[in-house]
């Protein structure tokens, strides 16, 4: 694991774009795992920042709502059309979002699966992680192995994301979301975390447990992940210089800088 710790949100957005930018240049048809909500946010600003060649480049959604009429403003299809494809200038046709108003949204998440390993799987996923320690919508509990899904979502996550609606009851209660297994397939997994409010949960979920209880907790299984976070949401970690790495599993780092 790798962790940049970074002044602020802004710094996030840079630091993380760099990285992103990194791939594409090497890999033109990288195929990118998007994310959604206010972490990735600064990433696709600074990403767009680039200039890139982006039009062979292919993305995945990491969850979508159920239920929710075709072409809401608050649908993952629209945010990410809206926060990602366009400021990008991805190609839509290359852009997929899980299909929340499939008849069959089961086998709508099933399909999912099938289209991203049809893809050759993601290259790079950018996550954010929720207050509970969810990763896209899986919430606590979910199976460490599990794969795209429907999912009810839970009050806490109803309630974060009702500042998106007009009102709290238009929040949907279902979803579909990639599983963590799913997730965890992805080659390179990368992780986005600003604000003081998420210190206690990244802190956890780097150092604590592996657990279902906090799926972002699965992040110390995987081969490959890059922390983004800034000063705040970085102050339960314990930073030190490169290279001094003790006891939890946790790569210490000193702030700014990477180490592998
Ligand atoms: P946020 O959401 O980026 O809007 O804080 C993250 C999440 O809930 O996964």
């Amino acid at each position: 694991m790798e962790i940049f710790v970074v002044p602020n949100a802004g710094g996030t957005g840079a630091v993380a774009a760099g990285i992103l930018a990194a791939v594409i240049r090497s890999r033109p048809d990288a195929v990118l795992g998007v994310a959604t909500g206010g972490s990735p946010l600064p990433v696709y600003e600074a990403l767009a920042g680039h200039r890139l060649d982006m039009s062979g480049v292919r993305g995945f959604a990491l969850d979508e709502y159920v239920g929710l009429p075709a072409g809401h403003p608050q649908s993952y299809a629209e945010v990410v059309r809206r926060e990602v494809t366009e400021r990008l200038h991805l190609d839509p046709a290359s852009v997929f979002v899980p299909d929340g108003g499939a008849a069959n949204p089961e086998e709508a998440a099933q399909d999912y699966d099938r289209a991203i390993a049809r893809a050759g799987g993601i290259d790079v996923q950018i996550l954010g992680i929720g207050h509970n320690g969810h990763l896209a919508f899986n919430e606590p509990g979910s199976a460490l192995d599990s794969r795209t899904r429907v999912e009810a979502l839970t009050e806490r996550t109803r309630q974060a994301n009702s500042r998106y609606f007009d009102s709290p009851g238009d929040v949907p209660v279902r979803c579909i979301t990639q599983g963590l297994g799913t997730i965890m397939e992805a080659r390179q997994l990368l992780l986005v975390v600003h604000g003081a409010d998420k210190a206690d949960i990244l802190c956890e979920a780097l150092t604590g447990p592996v657990s279902p209880e906090c799926p972002a907790s699965v992040l110390q299984l995987h081969p490959h992940v890059t922390v983004v976070a800034d000063e705040a949401a970085a102050a339960r970690l314990m930073v030190v210089p490169a290279g001094s790495v003790h006891g939890t599993g946790l790569v210490k780092v000193r702030a700014g800088a990477a180490v592998a």
